[in-house]
């Protein structure tokens, strides 16, 4: 699939403001700085349509794009960044768990998590909070260009053994991907239209 048209919807804080048209919508989220702004402007081919920024805490607020007027990408703030106020990192996980808890068209959220880290808590926290709010999830690896493959694969392959020992009878889906080099635009675009077919 190739994307044609990606048009900025609008942006929101509040999940009841978000765009009402009754499409499919994918959802990136992750922790701050894994790449969640760089990879919609990666698959989108657009550069400067999601904000990005080498500083965590760039996207604050629920973004929606249209896609060929056919599904919704969002592009939502990173959760676990510790540099900001309490108040505000609240602010952040509310909005998020709103979001997924009242966001009925979203049908997949992807998960992006960095291979080069050890899993981390935040991470594991929050796949396991889909999990038992039955919201489906795939994971999206990022920054795969600073790996060599073989330390890819390996990653990969201890990063989903791992939530198979801690709490996952089967490893969900998974996807590598580099916003830099373009790797996995075509398994995830592929992705997301095979569900949009079903
Ligand atoms: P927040 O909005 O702050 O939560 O961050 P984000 O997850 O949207 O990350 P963003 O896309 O802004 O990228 C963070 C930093 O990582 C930027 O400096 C990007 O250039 C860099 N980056 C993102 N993806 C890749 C990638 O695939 N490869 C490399 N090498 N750098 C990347
Ligand atoms: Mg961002």
């Amino acid at each position: 699939m190739q994307i044609h048209s990606a048009e900025f919807v609008i942006s929101n804080t509040d999940v009841g403001k978000c765009p009402k048209d009754p499409i499919p919508e994918y959802a990136f989220i992750g922790r701050s700085n894994v790449g969640k702004s760089s990879l919609i402007n990666m698959i989108t081919n657009r550069k400067g349509l999601a904000k990005t920024s080498g500083t965590p805490g760039k996207t604050q607020l629920i973004n929606h794009f249209r896609m060929d007027n056919r599904w919704f990408l969002v592009d939502l703030p990173g959760y676990g960044y510790a540099r900001v106020s309490k108040k505000q990192r609240k602010g952040f996980q509310k909005l998020i768990t709103d979001y997924f808890e009242k966001r009925k068209q979203l049908v997949c959220a992807f998960v992006l998590i960095d291979l080069r880290l050890e899993p981390q808590k935040t991470d594991l926290e929050f796949m396991y909070w889909l999990g038992t709010n039955s919201i489906p999830f795939t994971i999206v690896f990022t920054k795969a260009d600073k790996l060599k493959p073989a330390a890819v694969s390996r990653k990969t392959g201890e990063y989903l053994q791992k939530l198979t020992e801690d709490a996952w009878e089967e490893a969900p889906p998974h996807i590598v991907t580099s916003a830099q080099n373009g790797t996995g635009k075509d398994e995830l675009l592929g992705y997301i239209e095979h569900i949009n077919q079903q």
